[in-house]
């Protein structure tokens, strides 16, 4: 990346990030340049700059977790336009732990926990948690191999699902920084994760029960045909009119 094409917004953010680490709004020339390397050498910005918003709540970010994307921030839309009032939440795949800890600002009263395969994620989630001084129980679980209990009323995942094959023509941003193992959804179509977890709620026979998934438009069909035992299998828009959340109740 050149210093051409980075956007002057991005820019005038380096600037008040290096005013923030210096200390001081004129003497922060070090600070800019260092910020400004990183940025060329093609790092995100939201690493960059440690924290983000998230719907209403602050999130740090840094490489221990995916960035939150703009589709999830629309799934917590998404989810209070539909849920009125869960009592015990499950988020799998939390990474930053941007939606145990959105939901847990929405839904005050719910138990909310919080898994993820990855015990960097788990870490980041913690503080995130803390950060929002928000009481979420975050475990490191391959699905719902450590979860103590399974009677959960709305579920929540936005597992990976990009099929390995397409990992490659990610942008280099991505590539580079982000973990990959966060996208990564399996060989054909990526689907892998997510059967698994559709199996296990089935397993461990959780009824009485919300769930929302973000997906791949290019796979909604298949994943919807396993949901065949579900009273309402519904699937929803994004923002930019694409097909991205799957609904059940059962
Ligand atoms: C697409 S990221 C989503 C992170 C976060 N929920 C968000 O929306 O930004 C998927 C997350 O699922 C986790 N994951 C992958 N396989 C998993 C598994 N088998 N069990 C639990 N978590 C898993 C990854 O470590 C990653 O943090």
């Amino acid at each position: 990346m050149d210093i051409k094409s980075i956007p002057n917004h991005e820019l005038e953010r380096l600037k008040q990030k290096a005013q923030e680490l210096s200390g001081s709004k004129t003497d922060f020339h070090t600070e800019y340049s260092s910020l400004l390397a990183r940025r060329l050498n093609n790092e995100p910005l939201q690493y960059i700059e440690e924290f983000m918003p998230f719907y209403t709540v602050q999130l740090r970010v840094d490489e221990r977790a995916l960035i939150p994307r703009p589709e999830t921030e629309y799934l917590i839309e998404v989810i209070k336009n539909k849920v009125k009032d869960p009592k015990s939440i499950l988020d799998v795949g939390t990474g930053s732990g941007c939606i145990s800890i959105m939901l847990k600002s929405l839904y005050q009263n719910a138990n909310v926990t919080g898994i993820d395969i990855s015990p960097n994620a788990i870490e980041l989630a913690k503080e995130n948690a803390i950060l929002n001084n928000l009481d979420v129980n975050f475990i490191e679980s391959d699905l719902f191999e450590n979860l103590p209990e399974n009677n959960f009323d709305l579920i929540v995942a936005n597992l990976p699902y990009i099929p390995t094959n397409d990992i490659k023509t990610l942008d280099i941003e991505v590539l580079n920084f982000e973990p990959l193992n966060a996208l990564d959804g399996g060989n054909d179509d990526g689907t892998d994760i997510i059967k698994n977890l559709i199996s296990q709620i089935n397993e461990k026979d959780v009824n009485d029960v919300e769930i929302f998934l973000e997906i791949d438009s290019r796979f909604s069909e298949k994943i919807i045909k396993l949901l065949n035992n579900y009273e309402e299998v519904e699937l929803l828009k994004d923002l930019a009119d694409k097909d991205r959340y799957i609904y059940a109740r059962r």
